[in-house]
């Protein structure tokens, strides 16, 4: 609770001691204590600075939430200044290189790395969910030959709940465990047969004898071959891939997770949310739009010719800055080696050359350097898709499939959060007040 004092006076009943702000309302002279908690103070504490006693009262303004904590999580922490990503504390460069992403799905949603037992358990209930109903593959047949994949999961996630109708019980824990296992172990199947389907190309069946990046390789690539065989090196790359991308805290996707989610919505339709959020190009579909960009630009002579380009306004480097990192993105780095190792199986691709005089030119030009812009994720992951034969509508479908296992978890933090409500920003109306209705001959 907030003290409210009057003019230049601070309650010696307010907060204690230094941790506290103290506000005064020019308007009427009164000053405020409010108390400073984990380095915030409640939006709600200022509600009752008011200029006169029928105002609403103070509010907060903060178009796309630059500085507004919407919760308390343990999930993900990001110093984004000193360039630190780390999973229930656990460093993201550990993880890539000791862990798998399975594993580390399991680390997200359950707070604690697994025992062998617990591992074991995990990864046969994901394996033993990795089918879905027979109505959905029909469902995604029904979509256009040319449907972008990022829409055809986002419809057919979103379709799941009408599959699974008792995942609305969202307050049962037994009942929450079945749904994040479904929608971990089937978000491979429907990227795979969303990609076959653009393809042109019969949808293929799980093989649960394969590990989870194994078998996404084996629904995507098989052929006539009576068993797959996924190469062990790409396996392990896709597998690097996905620890990468499982979760950022609150960016845009998970943001939309949790808003959706806060209406108690089933989590299907919460996860559907966040594909929607990610098929964005500012988002997810920003490693889409950085091939694009590698492929306009054509030949690495051009590369100072298009940065001048950027330089001058006339568009963005893709796959550069970043809200939160101001100085390298984590996972860029660890993504760079992982390029090395994909393009030993597959050949080196020309854009590589491309991205590379990019990156060089533009970590030394001013423009760069002094807006704090650095290649994030989305700058090399592109080659690795585009060297594993995915077309380019298919980046961000990659992306949401790890994801999946940070959605969830934040999703399942949130339910059991008992500081959460169902989320409901304000506004500063700009608009017209209390018009008589115009006749259509009068307008
Ligand atoms: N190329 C050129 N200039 C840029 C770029 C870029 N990629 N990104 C930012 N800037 C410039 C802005 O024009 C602005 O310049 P100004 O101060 O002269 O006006 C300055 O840098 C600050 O940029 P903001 O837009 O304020 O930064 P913000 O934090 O809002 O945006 C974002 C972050 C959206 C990621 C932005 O850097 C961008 O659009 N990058 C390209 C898209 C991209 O790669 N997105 C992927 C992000 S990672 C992810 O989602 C997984």
């Amino acid at each position: 609770m907030s003290t409210e004092t009057t003019s230049g006076q601070v309650s010696g009943n307010g907060a204690s001691g230094n941790q506290s702000l103290t506000v005064t309302d020019n308007r009427t002279g009164k000053t405020f204590e409010l108390p400073i908690t984990d380095g915030t103070v409640k939006a709600m504490d200022f509600r009752q600075m008011k200029a006169a006693d029928d105002d609403f009262g103070l509010m907060t303004y903060d178009p796309a939430f630059t500085n507004t904590a919407s919760c308390r999580s343990a999930v993900t922490f990001i110093d984004g200044d000193a360039g630190i990503l780390e999973y229930r504390g656990y460093p993201i460069e550990q993880l890539a290189e000791k862990s798998t992403y399975v594993e580390v799905a399991y680390l997200l949603i359950h707070g604690e790395l697994p025992t062998q037992p617990q591992l074991d358990k995990w990864v046969h209930d994901i394996t033993v969910h990795t089918f879905v109903h027979e109505n959905v593959k029909s469902f995604m047949q029904g979509f256009r030959h040319d449907a972008h994949p990022m829409g055809m999961l986002c419809g057919s996630v979103g379709a799941l709940s009408t599959f699974y109708p008792d995942a609305n019980d969202i307050k049962d824990p037994i009942n929450r465990n079945i749904q994040t296992i479904r929608l971990l172990a089937k978000m491979p199947t429907l990227a795979a047969f969303a990609y076959r389907h653009g393809m042109g190309q019969p949808y293929v069946y799980p093989d649960n004898d394969l590990d989870y990046p194994g078998n996404f390789l084996n629904m995507m690539y098989k052929m006539t071959e009576l068993k797959y065989q996924p190469d062990p090196r790409l396996a392990r790359a896709l597998d690097i891939l996905f620890i990468l991308h499982a979760d950022h805290e609150q960016n845009c996707s998970t943001s939309a997770v949790r808003s959706v989610g806060s209406s108690q919505v089933d989590p299907y339709s919460a996860v559907t949310a966040g594909i929607a959020a990610l098929y964005g190009p500012l988002h997810g579909g920003a490693n889409e739009a950085v091939l694009r960009m590698l492929q306009r630009i054509g030949s690495k002579d051009k590369v100072r010719e298009f940065i001048d380009g950027v330089k001058a306004g006339n568009e963005k480097l893709m796959g550069f800055g970043h809200r939160v990192y101001k100085n390298f993105d984590p996972r860029a780095t660890i993504i760079k080696k992982a390029v090395d190792d994909v393009f030993e199986v597959t050949g080196v691709n020309p854009l590589l050359e491309i991205a590379l005089e990019l990156e060089k030119i533009a970590l030394e030009d001013e423009y760069f350097v002094s807006r704090k812009l650095y290649p994030n994720v989305d700058f090399y992951s592109g080659l690795i898709y585009e060297a594993l034969g995915l077309p380019t509508s298919m980046f961000p479908v990659m992306f949401a499939i790890p994801r999946t296992s940070g959605w969830v978890a934040q999703w399942l933090e949130m339910v059991q959060d008992p500081e959460q409500k169902i989320a409901r920003p304000r506004q500063i109306y700009t608009g017209d007040r209390t018009r008589d209705y115009v006749g259509m001959g009068s307008r």
